[in-house]
């Protein structure tokens, strides 16, 4: 592999042909490789909160890090550049060039499928957060790729929907993430979203693409369509749209030689687009990671520990009345001698939200294992009783057999199949999943008593999987296995309770589940079609079988054709999907019950709720803001019986907390990766005194959230979202509307307390700005003291507030720097300081214009005065705010701006 490559001689190797075919990635995962002329084929790998490698199916285990909403809650700067270090070594590890992340969406509406996947809806925090987190994946050679450029904030109508926004809520809101992060990082690559932008394709749309990121932000990346979203051949080449991924083409490969020959593209314009992904592969080669490389996990002490401070640097304290917390059960003033741990959230470890995010986690500890591990870490540990009860069934989907499932005994002997794309531990085959090029015996798929021929030896392919859950989109033996293809999915089954059982089944394909050789759901013809694998599968459908014994043996088998569903044409190709669910039926009442017994005879109750990476996920929003199933009744019931109780919540974005008044302990916890249990209880516990405040706005209810009327399928025009809020977002609109949120933006307590003072606001400076116009400068420094009686950490916001004399109306307050102190010990301080420059002031001005730009405004009519506009920073006097959340600022100052108006445009 050389080092060096030079990207002017690699293009004029390369044959018009060649080209093309590289304008379309290979597969998944990977770049088109032209060895004639020297050309590697670079492989990506999702994102954002982890590196899941090039397997959906049987991938190699990975860390996860807390998931976004939560990193972006940690206010940290230096953990997300450490975090994007790991990942970088993570990406080094699987041969990745390219890691498919960070998301920067806007969370517009508490609703959103992927809110999870962006660090915050204030902008500044969003986009600064971003930055470390690139900062340091590249600094380890690994290319960035943030995304969804732009406005991809809902899921319903990914692909068509219309994000109808204003150009100063556009360049205020939705873009500056992006800015921030070309400004502060540089990313190496940027990924378009599905949507539309005022009627126009992000991935089509020159105005987006060209004007405003590479002309405007000087951006220098390679730009690739997200999966599938490339809907024109010349108008993305020329928009400037370099990567159709994923491969094989749809709308370029013949499609470009017609759009050639009838000079609707020329060479220079395919040459710009190559150049551009050469450009970053000779980035891959100066990084020395290999390619077509091997795939492997990392797990060192470091990591470990990394991934244990970023779970408890995701955990938001919102109330701690009684002081409960931390929790003491070691040294002198334990009290504690039995501890209930209920909820469904408790015992299993939900480590990220769903979708392209989600992953295989190398380790996961649930809550209720940290705790247990915090209580064994100590000698006097041992005295302390732990009961555990689930509570309730919050599942609106059956959860997995994940964990009471192992591998048949027929499969074992064998020999337990292929393990050529296997990525997981021994014990950690738990199914196996058998291939047939031709249906084993007619009806096979229907009937289960039809045997066909044989069962392992006559399989074309077999191999030995880890979940009840399989995509079968990769991790297949193409040699070996057609595209249409018949499956077998078998597993035994262990219950650990007994009484009669329900079980769900959701495919990719047509087929047919059977409990202990007998047919319990029929998906064999014309099964309902849902939401699942990406919008590929069937609707989910349960039925009961009438008892299981506890321990006893149950043969499942799941048979499956994806003959009609291949032949169909599905916009990507995968052999089809598998989620098999299943529980002993649970009464709520029931289990409420069980609960509140374990509950009562506790000195301390710990209550785990929350959402999933199967209700937070891609391709569908949420329908409402509500937890699942019976989830307040339960939380409520329990916050009735002992005094005592602690709430967690964890969810990537807000929920409803119709208790809330009740609870006067609560936790807020994100999908937090790996170590989330024992983040989870270094914090209630006491060895993390919690420092993380939220990123988002939690409001009371999903009436009060400022997108509410116009959000997902609610917009009031037809394949179109209006953005009527505007500027609006998040808090900037509870703070317009004086209204009182749940809990605000900012928000965090500790447990110990923290004083403000000498605060000092620089007089501005001002100098030619590097891109266009004046710049200035100012520094902001106060000084934070600990107050309380244990050593602690304080994330502080800077908050400006906009002249009146301005001329046009601003949000009450914009968060426009942060700063976190390092852990004070009581009765210490620390001087903290930030700087600002003129985008603290900026605000957009659509009223001028700006020749030539032909910039299409609002539903394509061109902005006020014709052509664009700029940004304006006016003369005036700005209010400083320093505030421990945007509803608790501590310090004020002002500053007056006596030079302007400034006005630019680009970084
Ligand atoms: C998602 C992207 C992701 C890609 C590859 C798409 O569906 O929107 O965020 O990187 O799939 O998995």
């Amino acid at each position: 592999m050389a080092a060096k490559f030079d990207v002017k001689e690699a293009l004029a190797k390369l044959t018009m042909s060649q080209k093309i075919k590289m304008l379309c990635g290979k597969g998944w995962w990977h770049t088109e490789p032209v060895p004639e002329a020297g050309v590697d084929s670079m492989r990506m790998s999702d994102g954002p909160n982890g590196a899941r490698g090039t397997r959906f199916f049987n991938g190699v285990p990975s860390s996860c890090f807390p998931s976004s909403t939560g990193l972006g809650s940690s206010f940290d700067i230096s953990l997300a550049h450490e975090v994007g270090e790991a990942l970088g070594d993570e990406c080094r590890a699987k041969s990745t060039h390219i890691l498919l992340g960070p998301t920067v969406n806007t969370q517009r509406s508490p609703l959103g499928g992927r809110g999870f996947e962006s660090f915050s809806e204030d902008p500044v925090l969003n986009g600064t957060i971003a930055a470390a987190y690139i900062n340091g994946l590249q600094s380890k050679g690994v290319a960035a790729t943030v995304k969804h450029f732009v406005a991809n904030d809902q899921e319903f109508e990914r692909f068509s929907i219309s994000s109808d926004v204003s150009e100063r809520a556009l360049r205020e809101i939705y873009l500056k993430p992006f800015q921030i992060a070309v400004k502060d990082a540089n990313p190496w690559a940027l990924m378009t979203s599905y949507n539309r932008v005022n009627g126009l394709h992000v991935s089509e749309n020159s105005w987006l693409i060209d004007d405003i990121l590479r002309k405007e932000w000087g951006f220098q990346g390679m730009i690739m369509s997200d999966w599938i979203g490339v809907y024109s051949t010349a108008e993305s080449i020329k928009a400037g749209l370099d990567l159709e991924m994923p491969g094989p083409t749809v709308m370029r490969g013949k499609a470009i030689d017609r759009a050639l020959i009838a000079q609707k593209l020329f060479t220079e314009d395919i040459d710009a687009r190559v150049r551009k992904i050469l450009e970053l592969l000779a980035r891959a080669h100066a990084s020395g990671i290999p390619f077509d490389g091997p795939e492997k996990g990392v797990d060192t002490p470091a990591l470990r520990s990394l991934l244990r401070r970023a779970a408890s640097s995701a955990v938001v304290l919102l109330k701690n009345d009684k002081k409960l917390l931390p929790l003491s059960i070691f040294g002198e003033k334990k009290t504690i001698k039995k501890i209930a741990i209920i909820g469904p959230n408790a015992k299993t470890a939900f480590a990220s939200g769903g979708g392209s995010a989600n992953l295989l986690a190398s380790w996961k500890v649930s809550p209720l294992q940290g705790i247990l591990n915090a209580i064994a870490s100590s000698d006097q540990g041992k005295d302390i009783q732990v009961e555990y009860a689930v509570g309730g069934q919050t599942h609106t989907l059956l959860p997995l057999l994940d964990g009471y499932i192992q591998m048949p005994e027929e499969a074992k002997k064998s020999g337990g199949g292929d393990d050529k794309y296997w990525g997981g531990k021994e014990e950690d085959k738990v199914a196996f999943v058998e291939f047939w090029n031709e249906e084993p015996g007619e009806g096979w798929v229907a009937d289960p008593t039809v045997k066909g021929e044989g069962r392992v030896k006559k399989s074309d392919w077999a191999t030995p999987t880890g979940s009840s859950y399989c995509f079968l989109m990769d991790g297949i033996d193409e040699e070996k296995v057609n595209d249409i293809c018949w499956i077998r999915y078998t597993t035994t089954y262990i219950p650990d309770t007994s009484g009669p059982h329900t079980f769900s089944l959701t495919l990719a394909g047509h087929g047919t589940l059977s409990i202990n050789g007998t047919l319990l759901i029929d998906l064999s013809t014309d099964p309902p079609q849902g939401d699942s694998f990406f919008g590929l599968g069937t609707a989910d459908v349960s039925a009961r079988v009438p008892y299981l014994e506890k321990g006893e043996k149950v043969d499942v088998e799941i048979r499956v054709s994806n003959a009609l569903f291949v032949g169909k044409g599905g916009p990507f190709s995968t052999r089809g999907g598998i989620r098999l669910g299943g529980s002993v039926d649970v009464k709520e009442e029931v289990a409420r019950e069980e609960a509140v017994k374990v509950v009562e005879g506790a000195d301390v109750a710990i209550v785990v709720v929350g959402l999933t990476h199967e209700l937070e996920s891609e391709g569908f929003d949420r329908p409402n803001m509500k937890l699942p199933g019976a989830t307040n009744a339960l939380v409520s019931a329990l916050l009735k019986v002992n005094p005592n109780t602690i709430v967690i919540n964890q969810s990537g974005t807000p929920v409803e907390m119709p208790w809330v008044d009740e609870a006067h302990t609560l936790l807020q916890a994100f999908y937090g990766g790996n170590e989330l249990g024992n983040g989870l209880a270094d914090v209630l516990f006491g060895k993390v005194n919690p420092s993380a405040k939220l990123a988002l706005t939690f409001p009371k209810r999903l009436e009060d959230s400022p997108s509410y009327p116009s959000y997902g399928d609610k917009g009031e025009a037809h394949g179109k979202i209006l953005y009527n809020e505007g500027i609006y977002v998040g808090y900037r609109s509870f703070d317009k509307r004086s209204l009182d949120p749940l809990f605000p933006f900012g928000y965090g307590l500790s447990y110990t307390t923290f004083s403000y003072s000498n605060l000092h606001v620089s007089e501005p400076s001002f100098s030619a700005s590097s891109s266009s116009g004046k710049n200035l400068s100012l520094t902001i420094t106060f000084t934070v003291t600990n107050t309380g009686s244990l050593p602690g950490s304080e994330s502080s916001q800077i908050y400006v507030s906009y002249p009146s004399t301005s001329v046009v109306p601003h949000a009450p307050q914009q968060l426009k720097g942060f700063a976190k102190t390092g852990i004070l010990e009581p009765g210490t301080s620390e001087e903290l300081k930030v700087s600002l420059d003129r985008d603290a002031f900026a605000w957009w001005d659509e009223r001028v214009s700006r020749a030539g730009s032909g910039v299409p405004g609002l539903h394509g009519v061109t902005s006020l005065g014709g052509k664009g506009g700029r940004w304006v920073a006016e003369k005036g006097v700005y209010e400083i705010g320093v505030g421990a959340s945007s509803r608790d600022v501590r310090l004020k100052g002002t500053v007056e701006v006596k030079e302007g108006p400034l006005e630019w445009l680009g970084l």
